[in-house]
């Protein structure tokens, strides 16, 4: 088994290799690498991010990883070839930008691969194994911890292409989940290294739901939480594109929302505050809240601005909140 598990790695690496040697230095590669270049990466970012492509044969991968020796079922059953309906054994990315995925050691046990001609789906990965589970796996992880420890802050993206993005706009501790939501073993994996987490999700409405569960999440293992909107549903890799490195760290990071402001802007969207029934029920939300915050000093602040939006006294507010607090012992 152990040997297996080694084959696999070593499989990993060196269709790695290929795939990044492919897209820089062959003519198969070309339209890969155009592709990236059009998404404004350059060859330093390419090669740091080891990318990649895959060419459209069915199965230049599965010969060349039987001329190196690799056992077709085992890459079968680590989830690098695939089988087609004839039972042949094919390769499983075609046609495809390949982003390698590093656990946090740096070794690399699974892709995404993104279409560059409009297929479906438009990202495909490998799937989950042994090695690779998706739900304990954050993107990036390995390069970017120093930068996380160094800033004592992590900042959470939705994709590859944001965390690369970033990466070339100076913003190294970036890391995003695999296209699912955030899972409570990675959100943990995040509060061992820092405190702070700031959440960058697309802007579009999907976005900023899953920015939501992701705060409450992240929240409940205790991580200071801030949350970055954009405008125009952009999500941040276009944001860069459109606005440029500085104005995003300035605009869009450094002027994140604490997540008691995030909560209150993003709950406000389901009440007509100008309703007197809207507003009451409102601000019960809002104290459900507040009662499970752990701080007393965070309860009292975010206490207070409710007290002054809202024209309510800060001891009926107070009261609410004991009561609550007392509901849950
Ligand atoms: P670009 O369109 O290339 O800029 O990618 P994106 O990161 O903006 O994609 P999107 O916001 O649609 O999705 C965010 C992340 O979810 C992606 O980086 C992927 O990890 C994942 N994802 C998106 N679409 C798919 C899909 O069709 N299948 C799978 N498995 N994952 C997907
Ligand atoms: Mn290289
Ligand atoms: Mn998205
Ligand atoms: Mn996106
Ligand atoms: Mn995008």
């Amino acid at each position: 088994y152990k040997r297996e598990q080694n084959d696999v790695l070593k499989a990993y690496e060196w269709l790695s290799k290929l795939y990044h040697h492919l897209l820089r230095h062959t003519k198969e590669g070309k339209e890969g690498y155009n592709y990236l270049l059009s998404r404004g990466f350059t060859d330093d970012i390419i090669d740091k991010f080891q990318l990649g492509f895959s060419p459209g044969s069915k199965d230049f991968i599965a010969e060349f990883l039987e001329k190196k020796g690799f056992h077709k079922q085992l890459m079968v059953k680590a989830g690098i070839l695939s089988v087609n309906e004839q039972d042949v054994v094919t390769d499983r990315f075609r046609s495809r930008v390949i982003f390698p995925i590093r656990n946090h050691l740096g070794k690399c046990i699974a892709f995404g691969g993104r279409t560059i001609t409009n297929q479906e789906p438009k990202y495909l990965n490998s799937p989950e194994t042994d090695l690779f589970q998706k739900g304990k796996l954050l993107y990036n992880f390995d390069l970017a911890r120093s930068a996380i420890r160094k800033e004592q802050k992590a900042v959470l993206f939705e994709g590859y292409m944001d965390v690369i993005s970033a990466y070339k706009a100076g913003v190294h501790n970036g890391v995003a989940t695999l296209g699912t939501s955030i899972t409570e073993s990675q959100a943990k994996l995040l509060r061992r290294y820092v405190d702070t987490v700031v959440i960058c999700y697309d802007a579009d409405k999907a976005g900023v739901q899953a920015a939501y569960k992701a705060a409450k999440l992240l929240k409940s293992v205790n991580c200071t939480v801030k949350v970055a909107t954009m405008p125009n549903n952009l999500d941040p890799d276009e944001y860069i594109g459109q606005y440029g490195a500085d104005r995003f760290k300035q605009d869009v990071l450094d002027a994140s929302d604490t997540y008691m402001t995030f909560l209150m802007k993003f709950l406000a969207k389901d009440y007509n505050l100008h309703l007197e029934g809207d507003r009451i029920q409102y601000v019960e939300r809002i104290l459900d809240e507040i009662a499970l915050m752990e701080r007393p000093i965070e309860r009292e602040y975010y206490l207070k601005e409710l007290s002054n939006q809202f024209d309510l006294s800060l001891d009926t507010l107070s009261l609410e909140v004991r009561n609550r607090l007392k509901k849950t012992v």
